[in-house]
């Protein structure tokens, strides 16, 4: 694993997600009243950015506006159908107003 800096808390307003690339690796950077998770981008079931889609911050979740499979942020699984397979999650650290992620 390598850290490597995926953006600015700027990037990242409360309660929404932003899509960055690190390391070939399409991650959705998400802030959760103080908290940030950085999960795979594209949704299991098709090849849909889960960025575009609503952040549930109450769920710690992430909808993919497509069909309505929220994935967790703190373990990539889905909550519900139609996708059944985890997207990744990296593991995440601030400093100061830079997110970092934690990359294969
Ligand atoms: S494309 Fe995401 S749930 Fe179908």
């Amino acid at each position: 694993m390598t850290r490597q800096r995926a953006c600015s808390l700027a990037d990242v307003p409360d309660g929404t997600a932003h899509q960055v690339v690190v390391d070939g690796h399409p991650i959705a950077v998400v802030r959760c009243a103080g908290d940030v998770y950085a999960v795979g981008d594209i949704c299991t079931h098709q090849r849909i950015s889960l960025s575009e889609g609503e952040v549930m911050c109450a769920e710690k979740a992430i909808e993919c506006w497509k069909h309505g499979s929220a994935f967790s942020l703190v373990d990539g699984t889905p909550h519900a159908l139609p996708a059944t397979k985890a997207v990744p999650v990296f593991p995440v650290t601030v400093e100061g107003d830079e997110i970092y992620v934690e990359v294969p």
